[in-house]
């Protein structure tokens, strides 16, 4: 006997427990559909998004620090770096500092649509900011500090994606955007890096 016939000659797969005849087994919950006619201040949060609502808007506060950090890090060498050695470089900063700001942008955006509010706090950034400010001089110091803070970004991303599985699809999608853009920083990074 195949593996196929095998499976198919097993009673107990595909069989559901407590499953009336002719009902579908993909069934919405009515009660769900009910209670989400309710609760109307809540916004996009329906009875279906789960108790992670408090923890994911803390999560995506601390990555608003952190990108609001690399604006601040990527204009100060962008700044600093204009004619210093390669003004290729000093360029490309300015796009990235452009592009964090995009992801502040979106993620302060997820923030309120949670009923979150976006902590922009000038007093606490640092303290909140997984990734580092720099203020080097020397144009290779720049490169490498914005490396490791791209690293500590993807890293962080990388377990946020994680954590949030499917509690949260649309939070998922936009983290999963964020950080290939962090791959591509990190990458092009390392190409300018001399060892
Ligand atoms: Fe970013
Ligand atoms: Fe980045």
């Amino acid at each position: 006997m195949s593996a196929a016939e095998k499976t198919m000659n097993n009673p107990s797969i595909g069989k559901v427990q407590n499953l009336h005849e002719g009902e579908p087994r993909l069934k919405l919950d009515a009660a769900g559909l009910e209670a989400a006619k309710h609760g109307l201040e809540k916004g996009a949060v329906t009875p279906s998004y789960g108790p992670w609502r408090e923890d994911i808007i803390k999560l995506l506060n601390d990555s608003l620090a952190t990108e609001l950090v690399c604006v601040l890090r990527y204009k100060r060498h962008y700044f600093t770096a204009k004619g210093v050695a390669s003004p290729a470089i000093a360029d490309e900063f300015l796009v990235h500092a452009n592009e964090e700001t995009a992801h502040a942008d979106q993620i302060a955006e997820r923030i309120v649509q949670l009923g979150g509010e976006p902590d922009f706090s000038p007093a606490t950034l640092i303290e909140r900011s997984h990734a580092e400010y720099d203020d080097s001089a020397d144009l290779q110091a720049m490169i490498r500090a914005n490396l490791i803070a791209e690293r500590v970004a993807i890293e962080a991303y990388s377990q946020m994606i994680a954590l949030i599985g499917d509690k949260d699809s649309t939070t998922r999608r936009m983290l999963e955007g964020i950080l290939s853009q962090e791959q591509e920083h990190a990458d092009e990074l390392s190409d300018w890096l001399s060892d």
